[in-house]
């Protein structure tokens, strides 16, 4: 009995360690956005950029985010896509350090990770927000990484806190006249600020101000018509919570509360998302995609992204669920 039990073991494991390798699909050219069911890139693999942002570039999008495992970090990935829904896996943009000295070693985090064209360089900057290997979030530091190509590999530069904050959730934003600006969680989440960078995009400025004190993080955002919009999350760890929109005409403030964005059922949770990007779609007049993440906390690797059309009611930016969309609902922009 106990053989018989053993060799069934051995068979159920073997069976189980096939099925998790096999987890490729076939391909399939997709031609629509479908929020939160599961994303293929072109080798049939889940796509793996958690926590991302995305970089138009050369006529090409670069999707780049946060690579898991079932719960570790592990490093950059990027993705390329002429469309927006097919993606090439473009491989590892910045890798986990072998150095165990190193403060992006195996071991810590390396989360929301978004990149910016400097054009008076022509270097490719990365920020994002590092955690160093076995504080869990106690660090709350902002990293900093550089490279020649789009694509990587991305060399680290070094972490800090800007202007001495702490620093977790973050997104970038570079504004229409090149200036470059980095919003970011201080104050254990409490705060939420920005910091103008450098010319060069390395190094934070002392122009760094408070723009609200509201206990928020997944900071997300974009401009129309000379308005800021800027879209977060509360604070509740993987679990999804109330969106909040604030606007602004100057990004250094003052910001307004303009109350949740999100339309329809669960839109009191953000649609069980958590924002990470909003991007403006090329060629096409105010077209803007807003993009979450679906957190899978048991296995963050398969957690899921739910990209939504920015609809403007009354000139305010709505976001409503749909299971499925496309990029034909805005026009092609009229040429001059
Ligand atoms: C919420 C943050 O937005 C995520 O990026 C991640 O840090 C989780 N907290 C961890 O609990």
């Amino acid at each position: 009995m106990k053989l018989f039990s053993a060799t069934l073991l051995t068979i159920t494991l073997t069976a189980s360690a096939f099925l998790c390798q096999a987890q490729t699909v076939p391909l399939q050219k997709q031609a629509e956005f479908k929020p939160g069911e599961r994303w293929y890139d072109d080798k049939g693999e889940l796509i793996n950029a958690h926590g991302g942002g995305l970089l138009y570039d050369n006529k090409t999008y670069y999707w780049f985010g946060e690579k898991r495992g079932q719960s570790a970090s592990e490093g950059v990935t990027v993705y390329s896509s002429k469309d927006l829904y097919n993606w090439k896996n473009e491989g590892l943009a910045l890798p986990k350090s072998t150095d165990p000295q190193s403060e992006i070693a195996v071991g810590g985090l390396i989360e929301r990770p978004k990149v910016v064209f400097n054009p008076k360089t022509k270097k490719y900057i990365m920020w994002f927000h590092l955690e160093l290997p076995g504080q869990g979030y106690k660090a709350a530091r902002a990293g900093v990484a550089i490279s020649d190509k789009v694509t990587g590999p991305y060399r680290y530069v070094n972490s800090f806190r800007p202007n001495g904050h702490m620093s977790r959730d973050m997104t970038l934003f570079v504004d229409e006249d090149g200036s470059a600006y980095h919003i970011y969680s201080a104050r254990e989440n409490y705060d939420l600020r920005l910091v103008k960078l450098s010319d060069d995009y390395l190094s934070a400025t002392t122009q760094d101000t408070l723009l609200f004190s509201n206990h928020r993080e997944a900071p997300s955002i974009f401009k129309k018509d000379n308005y800021y919009y800027l879209i977060t999350s509360g604070c509740t760890g993987w679990d999804p919570n109330q969106a909040s929109l604030h606007t602004a005409t100057s990004l250094f403030g003052p910001w307004k509360l303009v109350g949740d964005p999100m339309k329809g059922p669960l839109a009191d949770k953000t649609f069980d998302g958590q924002s990470t990007y909003i991007l403006p779609v090329q060629g096409k007049k105010d077209a803007f995609i807003f993009m979450a993440d679906k957190w899978n906390p048991k296995d963050l690797k398969d957690s899921r992204y739910l990209w939504l059309p920015v609809k403007f009611e009354n000139n305010q930016p709505v976001i409503e669920w749909t299971n499925e969309w496309d990029l034909t609902i805005w026009k092609p922009q009229k040429a001059n």
